[in-house]
């Protein structure tokens, strides 16, 4: 008989980081407060939730253009240009995707052939492994070893095989909060000349970096003409529902993702990129103040974990704290995270979810700061009970 769940589907089920929604619904079941997954709970700048409701009420409903409406495709250049010194055609060189997920699962889908392999670095990123296994590729990943998330460049050596297509490198990154450094980044771009691989960069925290700064591995030399730059208004603008981001880069590779696009979603937002458009265009005091609004949540709420008792892994970048729950006398994070709503009233994520190694990540906690001082301070004052 023919299985009712196919090996593709039955295969995704496994990756299950169905531990988001377990904890979400926990968060509700239980009153918590939800430091699992990163959205922020006030909305972004006025101007650009004001450009959306005035762009439905100007009848910007129906499907937009394929790569997306050109307004915002010149604004995601002239951001590129402003902030990273790099220059696009914004004809042929930046698409408008639903999200950053949709613009790595299309790159995916779009460049790999099926049995090459993908390097990335682990803990990664919850779609990473799922869209490459949509491709028909799979990850080989380099593991960010903790508690400084550094890592052996002899392992990122061999991790590069004969099938390897591409590197899918995410900085700043989730869930560590390392960003990569020049060092790093001259190795990974010298390694994709030399074996001629193509880069696929999520980029979705660019304008979250506390310490050091955000360096574009397209911007290393020989990377332009084979990197595919992705980030999302969702992160940047407080608007994680509107699902707008963009790949930018060559016009083959960003040609090749739109073909896939067109099958996935075909086209997204119409209301919304009009809105992006506004949010791209504000001066640099929004990116700052966001910057450092963020930079003092970090570290109230990681000032505050290491106070209860927490090893703090406190990031350089994007908005989620790593913890080491050895130091509380617990020593398993999804068993320590499922108890911690009952115990506590908090809800955190256990980083194991993000490791493909069967021990990876076992004492280690994420929590995220993108929430009100007060919901921080609180969901703190709650934690007090674990010391
Ligand atoms: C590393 C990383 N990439 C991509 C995304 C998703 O971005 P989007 O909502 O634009 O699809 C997230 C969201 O948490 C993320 O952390």
């Amino acid at each position: 008989m023919t299985p009712r769940v196919p090996y593709l589907s039955a295969r995704l089920q496994g990756f299950g980081t169905t531990i988001f929604a377990e904890m979400s619904a926990l968060a509700v079941r239980t009153g918590s407060i939800n430091l699992g997954q990163g959205f922020p709970d006030t909305d972004g700048p006025a101007a650009v939730a004001d450009a959306a409701v005035a762009a439905i009420r100007a009848g910007h409903n129906q499907y937009p253009p394929g790569a997306g409406i050109p307004e915002l495709r010149a604004a995601v250049a002239d951001h590129q240009r402003r902030f990273w010194d790099m220059e696009l055609d914004p004809e042929s060189e930046v698409l408008i995707t639903a999200g950053a997920t949709e613009a790595i699962t299309a790159a995916l889908l779009a460049l790999c052939e099926v049995g090459d392999e993908v390097v990335a670095f682990e803990p990664t990123y919850d779609s990473y492994r799922p869209a490459a296994a949509m491709a028909g590729a799979t990850l080989r990943v380099v593991t960010l070893q903790a508690p400084d998330y550094g890592f052996d460049p002899a392992e990122l050596t061999a991790a590069i095989t004969p099938r390897t297509r591409l590197v899918l490198l995410n900085s700043p990154h989730n869930p560590t909060g390392k960003v990569f450094d020049e060092a790093e980044l001259d190795l990974i771009a010298r390694l994709c000349v030399e074996h001629d691989l193509l880069a696929v960069t999520d980029e979705v925290y660019e304008h979250m970096v506390f310490d050091g700064r955000h360096q574009p591995l397209a911007m290393r030399p020989g990377m332009a003409e084979r990197t595919l730059t992705v980030s999302s208004a969702g992160k940047t603008f407080s608007f994680t529902g509107w699902k707008i981001g963009w790949a930018c880069g060559p016009a083959d590779l960003v040609a090749a993702v739109r073909t896939a696009k067109q099958f996935l979603t075909y086209v997204n937002g119409a209301p919304f990129q009009p809105a992006v458009v506004v949010g791209l265009g504000l001066d640099d005091a929004y990116f700052g103040e966001f910057r450092d609004t963020l930079a003092a949540k970090r570290d109230l709420l990681c000032d505050g974990l290491e106070k209860v008792g927490f090893e703090v892994h406190r990031p350089a970048g994007t908005y989620f704290a790593t913890t080491d729950i050895r130091p509380l006398g617990f020593d398993d994070g999804i068993a320590f995270c499922r108890s911690l709503p009952e115990r506590c009233g908090v809800v955190a994520v256990p980083s194991a979810v993000f490791y493909e190694r069967p021990d990876g990540g076992r004492h280690l906690v994420r929590f995220t700061f993108c929430k009100r001082d007060e919901i921080l301070t609180e969901a703190l004052s709650r934690l007090e009970a674990l010391s």
